[in-house]
């Protein structure tokens, strides 16, 4: 029997009705929402692939948990249920609860930013934790692989750190000014591509040899540890909370938007291995942000649903499910020539969209145009990751020169069948073959500061 893509290994007993709408629907809602997809209602995506953050659906056993949530404001039940299991899984001792990811980067990341013209090094910073390191009044230098931007190069490994040019960084910089090294796994901006434990522990040797701490952005670790057990020697054999055990071991302290690998739709994580003074300084900060350090924004219902659907997230079977059926989408592309992020990573298939509409310069968005031109044809709602999110210098104000110019289909957690996926790829492909149609994009209103989320648009006419 071919297994090459495993069936869901999930019934579904409850459903949400979706909508498809006509072409000329979605023409005038396009021009609506200012041809920007962010301005969409949902209910008017028939296929969103925005985003894998928090668009996931949750198991029975997760919403059975939910009705013994205790909603006491200290000390609840359920962050103590929480507590032990991410303690057991990370195998750290100190835990506190927020609401999402950056509410952890908003109360962490400043803990160890002691003086001015310091630096976080990742392999690539996400959006906000950049924007986290910035607020904190620190600089964020990313120190990726090369092989990354290279998107037909087959490497096992897109996300690692480059060794060498680590170690060179925090030459250069002055080792007392890096406030500590953030291991994004997956790393998501180069295209959910995984990174190795052989790298993370040649970076935790690094790190350990000038005294500088390491912190794990753990959105989407269980899809990491997925990537390692399937490719990397000498895991082949070992469990999957083995293996996530193993990359806690390589930090010191565990930044999660747990509305990714945790499986629900809202909540985040902050757990350090064993700096008590650490802990105590995020205790104090986290009130005034997230609240009181044994809720941290979280009702106790949510816990109660973190604490299950961390568990869940370590299956096997799920993750097999949930990398195939991502690799399903990016195989069809890329056999129908798109030119796609190879090989495919964990939670969605990224489309370099300057190869497919050569003919858009970087300035009129072409990431964007084909991101509307599968709206327009399908109903679907991917997102732009290029020259529009990336902004401008805010010194010279010029664009920000973009490498890849990328359209990211995010496939939601358990909610999408591989019929769905079908339906993508026909759109991005009939996108494809037509690439010679597409057109560029223009403000009429550009947003201040991150722009793409609210700035309008019109295409250019020519
Ligand atoms: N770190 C990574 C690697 C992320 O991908 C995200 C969010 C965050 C941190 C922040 O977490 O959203 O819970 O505050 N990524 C989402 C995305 C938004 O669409 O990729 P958050």
């Amino acid at each position: 029997m071919n297994k090459k893509y495993i069936a869901e290994p999930y019934r579904i007993k409850m459903v949400e009705p979706i909508r498809e709408t006509t072409r000329k629907e979605r023409e005038m809602l396009l021009k609506n929402a200012g041809y920007n997809p962010f301005s969409l209602r949902s209910e008017d995506v028939y296929i969103d692939l925005l985003t894998d953050s928090g668009t996931g659906a949750m198991s029975q056993e997760q919403w059975g948990a939910m009705m013994v949530g205790d909603e006491a404001y200290a000390g609840s039940r359920s962050f103590f249920k929480l507590e032990s299991v991410v303690k057991n899984i990370t195998g750290y001792q100190y835990f506190m609860p927020v609401h999402q990811g950056r509410g952890a980067e908003q109360v962490f990341l400043p803990q160890l930013v002691t003086k001015k013209g310091m630096f976080y090094i990742s392999n690539i910073h996400f959006d906000t934790t950049r924007a986290h390191v910035e607020l904190a009044g620190a600089r964020a230098i990313d120190c990726v692989i090369e092989e990354c931007f290279n998107i037909d190069l087959d490497h096992p490994f897109k996300g690692n750190f480059d060794l060498v040019h680590l170690e060179k960084l925090i030459l250069e910089k002055g080792k007392e000014n890096i406030a500590g090294i953030i291991m994004t796994i997956t790393n998501n901006s180069a295209g959910g591509q995984p990174v190795s434990m052989a790298n993370l522990k040649a970076v935790k040797e690094i790190a350990n040899k000038f005294n500088i701490p390491t912190i794990i952005d753990g959105a989407r670790y269980a899809e990491n540890a997925f990537f390692i057990k399937e490719r990397e020697k000498g895991y082949e054999n070992k469990a999957i909370i083995d293996i996530v055990r193993e990359e806690c071991s390589y930090a010191d302290v565990f930044l999660m938007s747990a509305k990714k690998d945790g499986l629900v739709n809202m909540g985040g994580i902050i757990a350090i291995k064993d700096n008590e003074q650490l802990y105590n300084q995020c205790r104090v900060a986290v009130i005034p942000y997230e609240g009181f350090p044994t809720y941290g924004g979280l009702n106790g219902r949510d816990m109660e649903a973190l604490a299950v659907g961390l568990m869940e997230a370590l299956d096997e079977t799920y993750l097999r499910h949930r990398i195939d059926q991502v690799r399903y989408l990016g195989d069809k592309l890329k056999a129908a020539g798109v030119p796609i992020q190879y090989p495919i990573g964990g939670h969605a298939v990224f489309v370099e969209c300057k190869r497919m509409a050569p003919h858009i310069p970087s300035e009129q968005f072409p990431a964007l145009s084909v991101t509307n031109a599968i709206y327009l044809e399908a109903g679907i709602r991917a997102v732009e990751i290029g020259t529009l999110l990336l902004g401008r210098d805010p010194d010279t104000h010029e664009n920000i020169p973009c490498v890849l110019e990328l359209m990211r289909l995010a496939i939601p957690r358990r909610v999408y069948t591989y019929r769905h996926m079908d339906v993508v790829a026909d759109a991005v492909i009939h996108v494809y073959q037509h690439r010679n149609e597409l057109k560029g994009y223009e403000f009429t209103y550009e947003s201040p500061i991150l722009r793409h989320f609210t700035s309008t648009f019109q295409p250019i006419e020519n």
